[in-house]
């Protein structure tokens, strides 16, 4: 993000559980000195960067969303958690009472995850299909939060299936809705419209948010399970 924009940026971080310094947002890392992704370690590697243009929920921070959902001692699903770089970040969060069990299709990307998981004590990677959590439901328990940022057609259909074996009541469903990856011939907002009256019928939305400049033609929703 250019300097210029960051001056520009309409909304500051309202986030408690992460610090914002100079324009810049970090978590605490939950090991010291430990770097995921080549991000800026500050503070003696005790705060560690959480880059907007890299993750969904830093973009989503970034905009000024008010509720994370994800708190010190959850317990997160993560659905297409790739090599973990938004992930670790919800590691240091969720910190050393909490837990975070991610879950991605792809082995190239579940390779690097591993390797993040076994520094990061709390986190669980499993390579699956999050389109049949049937396949996973003994693995897990069930969770205060479920987030998603898989682009795919079924975004919606994916984060329904999984809160309805995963997620306690009145947990948290979290996703990144990327317009272009259900429908490239319909307007975003069609897309966004659409998806939100399947979502209305089994969650309350909390709060959503555009992700622009970071990312384009995505909506990020913060969600409640009705239960
Ligand atoms: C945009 S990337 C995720 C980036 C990651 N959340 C981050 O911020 O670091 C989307 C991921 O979803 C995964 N994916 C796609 N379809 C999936 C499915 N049906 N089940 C699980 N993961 C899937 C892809 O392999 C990819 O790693």
């Amino acid at each position: 993000m250019s300097k210029k924009f960051r001056k520009k940026l309409k909304f500051k971080p309202r986030i408690k559980e992460v610090e914002f310094i100079r324009g810049r947002i970090y978590t605490h890392n939950l090991i010291k000195g430990n770097r995921v992704y080549g991000e800026k370690l500050i503070e003696n590697g005790r705060l560690r960067e959480w880059v907007p243009s890299r993750s969904k929920i830093g973009a989503a921070i970034m905009r000024g969303i008010k509720n994370l959902g994800i708190k010190k001692g959850s317990k997160v699903l993560y659905l297409g958690a790739a090599s973990g770089t938004t992930a670790s970040h919800v590691s240091d969060i969720v910190g050393k009472e909490g837990a975070v069990f991610c879950i991605d299709i792809a082995y190239r990307v579940v390779r690097d995850l591993v390797l993040v998981c076994e520094k990061r004590k709390n986190m669980f990677p499993l390579l699956a299909d999050a389109s049949h959590p049937e396949t996973y439901k003994a693995f897990f328990p069930t969770v205060d939060v479920v987030y998603e940022d898989v682009a795919s057609k079924n975004q919606a259909e994916i984060l329904i299936r999984n809160c309805d074996l995963f997620l306690k009541p009145n947990g948290w469903a979290i996703i990144a809705v990327k317009a272009r990856s259900i429908d490239v011939t319909k307007k975003p907002q069609q897309v966004f419209n659409e998806i939100e009256k399947k979502f209305k019928k089994h969650f309350i939305i909390i709060e959503k948010t555009k992700l622009e400049p970071f990312e384009k033609d995505h909506m990020f929703y913060i969600m409640k399970k009705i239960n």
